[in-house]
């Protein structure tokens, strides 16, 4: 079959690899009708993550008909069913599954060892994302094996479009971890940095579970538009300050809720010397991760207030204000998303026409131009948001 497939930094390829086949009774086969490209690939793009190797295949927002299924997977699962597939490969049985915390499910990592001695305990099982979270090939495929599938799978009914549904995936259920876990009260102010694809999902989340304001943070002119779109106050960080306007929006008090849907890689500008500082340190191995954004959210949030982190970190981060965290009294929630947690009630909004997370789809292509978005998708070229791929 084909599929993109990591041969090291910036080079994805188009290549033939072997058919997956079934591997365990709880796995199935599904035929890929349509895949996109994440944020966090692009940090297996930029291999700041050292734990891919060549020839493993990508993805992890993938959805399809299952075309084989395992004895053990049959109770659930049939040829024919159109299915969406989480990011988090989960059991569904263990301590952490029975408590909904799916992406930390205990027993999907395959390579528990490395996941135990990077983390200090392995986190659960990801498609197409690294060694350290099992090494399972990814869905930026044709055909994508799906372990532990009679729990890791969404079923989705015929009649409503991929573009409306692959998003159950990923993206949409982040977004709304990312504002169900900011606690949002009647009144809030929240802030959300990043307009990407997460930070898209993050803002109509957060307006729909009851936001006063919503105040949204980027750089690029067509991502601010589209926050703007769904009701968010913007804020250029390259034309003013971030801090002065939250505090200008807020009578001074700072949001009571910020959100970050930016992660590791903030953007680096003369205008944020911490994010040369980072940079620079990346380069010497001296830190992992460029947290500028945790470090503004923390010197604005309103006291009392909740930070929720749902951009990627990798590791360790430097100069993180610790003590005006802890004087203010802030909550920080985090995760990878914790995906069926959400999908049952976010399929039945998508269902009822209350959501439709197609808006953010800019470039649909055939999977064999796979290694070109990946570079448009990385430059926020040609206005590109998000990249639909149809094998
Ligand atoms: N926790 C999860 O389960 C989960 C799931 C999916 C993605 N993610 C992560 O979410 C993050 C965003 O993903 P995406 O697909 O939207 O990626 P993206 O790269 O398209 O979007 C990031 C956006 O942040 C903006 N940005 C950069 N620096 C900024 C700053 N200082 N202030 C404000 N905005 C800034 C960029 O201009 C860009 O628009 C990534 O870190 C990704 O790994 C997490
Ligand atoms: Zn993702
Ligand atoms: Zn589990």
């Amino acid at each position: 079959m084909k599929a993109l497939v990591w041969h090291g930094k910036e080079d994805i390829r188009y290549d033939t690899v072997s058919d997956p086949a079934i591997e365990d009774p709880r796995d199935a086969i599904i035929k890929v009708t349509s895949c996109a490209i994440c944020g966090s690939d692009l940090h297996l793009f930029h291999n700041l993550v050292p734990a891919m190797l060549p020839g493993d295949i990508m993805g992890h927002e993938t959805m399809g008909e299952v075309v084989e299924v395992g004895s053990a997977a049959k109770g659930t699962l049939k040829k024919g069913d159109r299915v969406v597939i989480p990011f988090t490969i989960q059991c569904g049985e263990c301590d952490q599954c029975r408590r909904g915390n799916f992406s930390v499910c205990e027993r999907t990592n395959r390579k528990k060892e490395l996941g135990d001695k990077a983390f200090g305990h392995a986190t659960a099982g990801l498609f197409g994302y690294t060694h350290l979270t099992g090494g399972y090939p990814g869905g930026q495929a044709e055909y994508l094996r799906v372990p532990f599938a009679d729990t890791t799978h969404i079923k989705v009914p015929d009649g409503i479009d991929d573009e409306k549904l692959l998003f159950l995936s990923d993206i949409l259920p982040t977004g709304w971890q990312a504002a169900v876990q900011a606690d949002i009260q009647p009144g809030d102010t929240v802030a959300i940095w990043g307009c990407g694809p997460v930070g898209q999902m993050t803002i109509r989340s957060a307006i729909l579970l009851g936001a006063e304001q919503v105040v949204a943070i980027d750089h690029l002119p067509e991502r601010l538009s589209m926050a703007a779109a769904a009701g968010a106050i913007t804020i250029d960080f390259t034309n003013e300050s971030v801090v002065d306007r939250l505090n200008e929006l807020t009578d001074g008090k700072g949001p009571h809720k910020c959100i970050d849907a930016v992660g590791t890689e903030s953007h680096v500008s003369l205008g944020q010397p911490d994010t040369l500082l980072d940079r620079a340190k990346q380069m010497l191995m001296a830190e992992n991760d460029r947290p500028h954004v945790l470090r503004e959210m923390i010197y604005v949030c309103r006291p009392g207030g909740v930070i929720s982190i749902i951009g990627v970190y990798l590791g360790l981060v430097d100069k993180i204000p610790m003590g005006q965290a802890m004087n203010k009294g802030l909550t920080f929630r985090m995760a990878q998303a914790h995906v069926p947690r959400w999908t049952g009630d976010l399929l039945r909004r998508i269902e009822d026409g209350q959501i439709d997370p197609s808006f953010v789809i800019t470039h649909k292509v055939d999977l064999s131009q796979g290694p070109e978005m990946y570079a448009t998708f990385r430059d926020k070229a040609d206005g590109c948001v998000k990249v639909m791929l149809r094998p």
